[in-house]
């Protein structure tokens, strides 16, 4: 990281009502320690450098990313980042999933010791005192949202945990959970190709005062307009499962892809940028504050993503940009079916 210690003047987003203050772009580090194959250790740590470096302040993760290996990398990027950009930093954790020594996932878990069990290793393994955002990744069905996040409150009291989230549910849950304590942001997947949350989630979470943490922005880099017909996926990555990256579904998606690929280079940018941006815009144009977590791995990503928030779009941009990828136009699901079944946002 550089010595330069000048804090970035862009405008913060605050996330709803009650959430933090934060950089209008996240860093979603998922994919430095599971689901998109190997990952350079090196170049992950130095990704977040130039993250923090570059202002973003909000570090996303999972408990269950790499089972601990994320949560001990952003430690690491933490403790070798320059004290003004380590205070900057915001973490926000997503715990619940249960796993096997395989890797295999075998459900979620939200009963309140639980949660104060995955809590308890997670703060030891960020070497934080807090987290700034804890969250469960996916609602436990035999445990009431209400139970799970009146033990969060529980944390919130005792000054473990900065804010509540909530990620990947729907619009009743979020009215239940906010019934309890406030809740700063829902983090569920929203992009060009998965636009589902436009009819409920989106105007419940801005009538509610709830924040978008938006991920898979780039469908997991099938919009990206980096990711060809005949890349190779390591085993265990979640691309070779997804049912919008198998055979004629993903012919289909990457004609999308190259029709958006016309009105990025028309405006000089890059289709990743378009998409990127192209989410950003959707926060005041639908009246919720919205930040994309981008899954940047590496610092020439995280470059090409941070380079969207100068992009910004006419009428006649975003009419040639819906037109290109019309909504609901995405072939196949955006997660195999086993999984879909855990999201409460499709119920
Ligand atoms: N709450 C939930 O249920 C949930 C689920 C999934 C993820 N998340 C969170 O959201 C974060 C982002 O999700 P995601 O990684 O699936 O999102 P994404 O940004 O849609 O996809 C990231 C992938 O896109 C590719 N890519 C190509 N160009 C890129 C660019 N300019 N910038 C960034 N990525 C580029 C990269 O793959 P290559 O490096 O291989 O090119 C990267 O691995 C995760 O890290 C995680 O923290 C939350």
């Amino acid at each position: 990281m550089t010595t330069n210690e000048k804090i970035p003047t862009t405008t913060m987003t605050t996330l709803g009502s009650t959430g933090p203050s934060v950089f209008p772009l996240g860093l979603g580090c998922m994919g430095m320690s599971a689901l998109y194959g190997e990952a350079d250790r090196a170049e992950s740590l130095a990704t977040i450098h130039a993250a923090l470096d570059a202002g973003i302040t909000l570090l996303d993760t999972g408990d269950f990313y790499g089972m601990g290996h994320n949560e001990l990398l952003i430690n690491e990027a933490l403790r070798t980042a320059p004290a003004a950009a380590r205070e900057r930093a915001l973490t926000s954790v997503k715990f619940g999933a249960l796993r096997t020594v395989e890797g295999g996932f075998t459900g979620y878990d939200g009963r309140p010791e639980a949660v104060r069990n995955f809590l308890a290793y997670s703060l030891q393994r960020l070497g934080r005192d807090h987290i700034d955002i804890y969250r469960i990744a996916r609602v436990d069905p035999d445990v009431p949202i209400e139970e799970t996040v009146g033990a969060i409150a529980e944390a919130v009291q005792a000054g473990h945990v900065r804010h509540i989230g909530l990620s990947e549910v729907g619009a009743e849950t979020m009215r239940r959970a906010a019934a309890v304590a406030p809740i700063s942001d829902l983090q569920i997947e929203y992009s060009l190709i998965s636009r589902g949350i436009e009819e409920e989630i989106l105007p419940t979470a801005r009538e509610l005062g709830i924040g978008i943490t938006a991920y898979g922005v780039l469908s997991r880099g099938l919009i990206s307009g980096h990711f060809t017909r005949d890349r190779a996926l390591a085993p265990g990555d979640f691309r070779g499962m997804s049912p919008r990256f198998q055979g004629d579904n993903l012919d289909r998606n990457l004609d999308l892809v190259e029709a958006l690929r016309k009105v990025a280079e028309d405006k000089g940018v890059s289709v990743a940028q378009t998409a990127i941006a192209w989410v950003l815009a959707q926060g005041p144009r639908q009246g919720v504050d919205l930040v994309p977590l981008v899954g940047a791995r590496r610092r020439d990503r995280l470059a090409e993503a941070l380079g969207a928030m100068d992009i910004t779009f006419s009428a006649a941009d975003l009419a040639a940009i819906e037109e290109a990828v019309p909504a609901g136009a995405a072939a196949g699901e955006r997660y195999p079916e086993a999984q879909m079944a855990h999201l409460d946002s499709e119920h």
